[in-house]
């Protein structure tokens, strides 16, 4: 049996699709433990292309068990498009299961989301406006709708009589904008609840059954510890845990069953959304860079900002997540820049964490980065041959 995490050590897009996929090949189950749509990666798999939001990318694999856990929130109409182009491209989701008490964004989530960032100005936070921040809002508020309420529709009636007439309340009084229609509601997601009854289960039992059978698991993390909302850069973070315990909590497998766990980091840092970034290029190497590695994202096309490397950041990913393995992605790109540049350290009394602070005062005086850097000979990614270590400098 073996259990392995794999999670983003920065502040996601770190190519952790192209890792996943390499693993998937070797595991039984794949299971996603939080985030939501607001995650996005493409896999190319044997000459095809693969966009993944919700679903995990286990799926290419037709013996492979594919498990939406708990601790995830699903737009139900994202999760039925994204199923419809698998199987428009002839993939099987017979082997997919999606928990019943996973969350689910209802219509008014990403209203509210939109009109939260209008109302923060210039504090806003860049966020995917998915709904992913209002509906983990209401799963902790405990007036969230779950997929497994899908299957009750009497329940959800009732429900939604008595949520939607706090959220228009908040909607007309507070923003002055237009309420929501109930029956509409109703409509859509009773639809819902017939289009996705064959995957809906309880999965516990999916879940510790492969565990009792000593299967192979992989936990397949979305975005990056530095955007967990506990330990990332709070409040510019998402509204999950996107690392070790998050995982653990939001698949239901305890932390005693864990084998290890696996960061991914990519050569450089990228982060979209708003926030501090220590290492961030504001120059044309930093642009440079951007078009090599098609930095823009998958879910709303923005582009990324672009930094150096931050060992920093890299050291609280590995203490924080107990990673014992890394996987560094793209280091082609920075096979044409000479010196490359990595933030070894914070300047400060003590060494505070990337989040703390001691750190975050430092980024407000110097805008243009707080880190020290160190520098590394430029590395020529070409010379390696397949199966070989990466280049010395690079290491
Ligand atoms: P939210 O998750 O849509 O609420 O967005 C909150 C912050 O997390 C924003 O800065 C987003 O850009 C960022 N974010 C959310 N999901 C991802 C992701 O998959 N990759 C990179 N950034 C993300």
């Amino acid at each position: 049996m073996s259990v392995t995490i794999l999670v983003g050590g920065q502040w996601g897009d770190e190519g952790k699709g192209k890792v996943i996929d390499l693993l998937a090949d070797g595991v039984d189950m794949v299971v996603r433990s939080q985030g939501g749509n607001n995650a996005g990666h493409t896999v190319v798999s044997e000459g095809r292309e693969f966009r993944f939001q919700l679903i995990p990318s286990g799926i290419l694999y037709p013996r492979v068990t594919c498990v939406i856990g708990h601790g995830m929130v699903v737009d139900p109409g994202a999760f039925l498009a994204e199923l419809d182009t698998l199987r428009a491209q002839g993939i099987s989701t017979d082997n997919l299961v999606i928990s019943d008490r996973a969350h689910m964004v209802m219509p008014y989530h990403p209203a509210f989301d939109k009109l939260g960032e209008q109302q923060r100005g210039d504090d806003r936070l860049g966020t995917t406006a998915r709904g992913i921040g209002p509906t983990y809002e209401d799963k902790v508020r405990r007036i969230g709708f779950r997929i497994g309420d899908l299957q009750k529709p009497k329940f959800m009636e009732k429900k939604l009589r008595f949520v939607l007439r706090l959220k228009n309340e908040a909607l007309t009084k507070l923003y002055g904008v237009d309420p929501f229609d109930e029956q509409a509601i109703l409509d859509e997601y009773i639809n819902y609840g017939e289009l996705l009854d064959r995957y809906i289960r309880d999965i516990y039992p999916i879940v510790q059954g492969a565990i009792s059978r000593g299967e192979r698991i992989l936990l397949e993390g979305a975005q990056g510890v530095m955007l967990d909302i506990d330990l990332g850069t709070y409040p510019y973070v998402t509204s999950s845990a996107p690392t070790a315990g998050g995982a653990c909590t939001g698949s239901g497998i305890p932390p005693s069953r864990i084998s290890n766990t696996i960061g991914v980091f990519k050569a450089y840092t990228t982060r979209v959304g708003y926030g501090p970034f220590p290492t961030e290029l504001h120059d044309g190497l930093g642009d440079r860079i951007r078009e090599v590695g098609a930095e823009f994202g998958t879910v709303t096309g923005r582009a990324r900002r672009v930094g150096w490397f931050d060992a920093a950041v890299a050291r609280y990913a590995v203490n924080t997540n107990g990673i014992d393995a890394i996987f560094v992605t793209k280091l082609d790109v920075l096979d044409s820049v000479d010196p490359i540049m990595i933030c070894t350290e914070y300047v400060s009394k003590g060494d505070p964490s990337p989040t703390s602070s001691t750190a975050r005062r430092c980024t407000r005086r110097c805008p243009a980065g707080r880190a020290r850097p160190g520098t590394a000979a430029g590395w020529r990614t070409c010379r390696m041959r397949r199966g070989r270590t990466s280049p010395v400098s690079a290491r």
